[in-house]
């Protein structure tokens, strides 16, 4: 099934990787301030080392969380986690799109070094089909190969979006399994309102012309067919029709289906999104042709807590990655989620998805795994401000204080999200840290937090450098406010390609320089 897709489906992959062999980018890669993530002293991974579990919302505003200042959405899940951990309030996206950003937490590297940004010349900023060719390169280091070769077991449930397509006849194929995950249940691409809408097969728009063409090319046919015959050409009279008639369907399903003669050419009809791009995986099969939306939430859950229940009972450390659909458009709940927040349809994804939180961390107290196990919480990137539903009801998040929204650059609400670390009797619990911390820092603290070897100890292969640094010594409290390793650091804020804002911090200040494209063409700095 999963090489049928490949196959039919078009892909941007050459595009995506030019995208990075573009000249433009290299003027500002040099500008780079690499902070190298500090040396682990502690080898070996052991028993004792602390099992890892990391919550991806999709999605989700800063300003739709609890412990992050909203008071009329419940998440009282979330906000168990600020109790018992450190609230990240300077947290920021690598991208204000999923894709990149999930790109940039998965590896702790900038996307723009390895494509994962969309092309320049108009391809998307984000894959779009389950076949796309384009995904993550495998030279990349990951947060599932590094706790994989410190011998952990590793799992990966939800939304990848980092590229699932298999090369030819179904082979070298990308997805976790291919980055490090020993087990998955997982939606290769991402949800959108078209998992919700059946789109019809027979569609004949008469508005685009591209369909008279095609009647009027088929009429001309039949007529040359009809004077081939006229004049007892009678076996060429035949082939022509013959033609015409696996022609002009063909003609048709091509127009109607694929969008090659639009701007838009990576994109496939309703149709054929509904009915090919929603699948749910399990390890390298198909287990749902189209993701069963009311469910899906529960169904999540139920595969990483078997995951964990497995793998506690057998003793190992494990790294689970949870990567929830919620509160992306679709916003299907299960029945008794519905109607039930103060925010319509985005609430009741927003609750139901802090609903999934609670039953993770309750399995983990079930387990007596409390102590023992790093949980992070965090979103890809803000809200999207202008998502509104066919009902005219607002689909998207809320960004807090912060101007603008998803995929809108390096403006703040688009990059700045919630983020919360709960490790019990290492990381100071109930606690704030408002240093500007970001995705990328990730994969390195919680290497260094679980006592494990670095990135480039652990996977010496790996592509080099590491943008994100650890903050293992910011979140435990050891050294003091001047070994602030987020001082002195430049942070980049892209759109697609492009750097649309810098980042830093000086220790006393945190500056950032915006090009503020959606407000005023005015480079301007503001004081934070
Ligand atoms: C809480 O979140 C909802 C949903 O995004 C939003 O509409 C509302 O304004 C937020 N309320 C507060 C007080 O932040
Ligand atoms: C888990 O995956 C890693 C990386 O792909 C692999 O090296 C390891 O052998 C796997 N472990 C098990 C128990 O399958
Ligand atoms: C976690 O560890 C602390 C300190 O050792 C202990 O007091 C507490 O009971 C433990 N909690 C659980 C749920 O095991």
């Amino acid at each position: 099934m999963h090489s049928l897709i490949t196959c039919a489906l078009p892909s941007h992959a050459s595009r995506c990787a030019n995208a990075f062999n573009a000249g433009r980018l290299t003027c500002y890669l040099v500008l780079f301030v690499w902070v190298a993530s500090p040396d682990v002293t502690s080898g070996q991974p052991s028993l004792s080392s602390p099992n890892v579990l990391i919550l991806i919302a999709d999605d989700l505003g800063i300003g739709d969380v609890g412990c992050f200042g909203n008071t009329t959405i419940r998440t009282p899940a979330i906000d168990r986690l600020c109790r018992e951990g450190v609230a990240l309030t300077h947290h920021l996206a690598a991208a204000a799109l999923c894709t990149p950003s999930r790109a940039a937490l998965m590896t702790a590297r900038y996307p723009q070094r390895y494509g994962m940004v969309g092309a320049a010349s108009g391809g998307p900023p984000v894959l779009v089909h389950v076949a796309s060719r384009a995904g993550l390169p495998s030279s990349e280091p990951t947060i599932g190969k590094a706790f994989a070769a410190a011998g952990y077991r590793t799992h990966f449930t939800g939304k990848w979006h980092l590229g699932s397509g298999c090369g030819f006849l179904g082979r070298s194929c990308q997805g976790p399994l291919a980055h490090g995950f020993n087990s998955t249940f997982y939606l290769p691409n991402t949800l959108f309102e078209r998992a919700n809408v059946e789109g019809s097969f027979w569609v004949w728009p008469e508005e685009d012309f591209h369909y008279h063409a095609l009647v009027g090319t088929s009429a001309a046919v039949l007529a040359v067919a009809v004077l081939l015959k006229r004049l007892k050409f009678n076996v060429a009279a035949a082939v022509v029709v013959t033609s015409l008639l696996v022609a002009a369907p063909a003609a048709w399903f091509l127009l109607t289906h694929y969008r090659f003669h639009t701007p838009r050419w990576y994109q496939v009809s309703e149709w054929m999104d509904f009915n090919l791009n929603f699948v749910v995986m399990r390890q390298t099969s198909v287990l749902h042709q189209r993701a069963p939306l009311e469910s899906l939430s529960m169904d999540m859950v139920r595969a990483t807590v078997d995951f964990m229940r497995a793998e506690a009972a057998s003793g190992r450390s494990f790294l689970a990655v949870h990567a929830f659909s919620h509160p992306h458009t679709p916003l299907v709940c299960a029945p008794h989620n519905r109607g039930r927040s103060r925010h319509g349809r985005y609430g009741d994804a927003v609750e139901e998805l802090d609903e999934g939180v609670g039953l993770l961390l309750a399995a983990l107290d079930d387990m007596a795994l409390y102590n023992n196990t790093i949980v992070y919480f965090t979103s890809d990137h803000g809200g999207h401000l202008e998502a509104l539903g066919a009902d005219g009801q607002r689909t998207g998040g809320y960004n807090g204080l912060f101007k603008g929204g998803k995929f809108q650059g390096g403006m703040e609400g688009g990059i700045r999200v919630p983020g919360v670390l709960r490790y019990p009797g290492v990381v100071r619990d109930g606690s704030k840290l408002s240093s500007p911390t970001s995705l990328l820092d990730v994969l390195p603290t919680l290497l260094e937090l679980s006592g494990l070897p670095s990135v480039r100890e652990l996977l010496p292969d790996a592509a080099q450098p590491l943008d994100g640094l650890s903050l293992s010594s910011l979140l435990t409290g050891a050294g003091g406010a001047t070994e602030d390793p987020t001082r002195g650091r430049l942070l980049l804020h892209h759109s697609g390609m492009f750097v649309d804002a810098i980042r830093y911090n000086t220790g006393e200040h945190v500056y950032v320089a915006s090009n503020d494209v959606h407000v005023s063409r005015r480079a301007r700095v503001r004081r934070k």
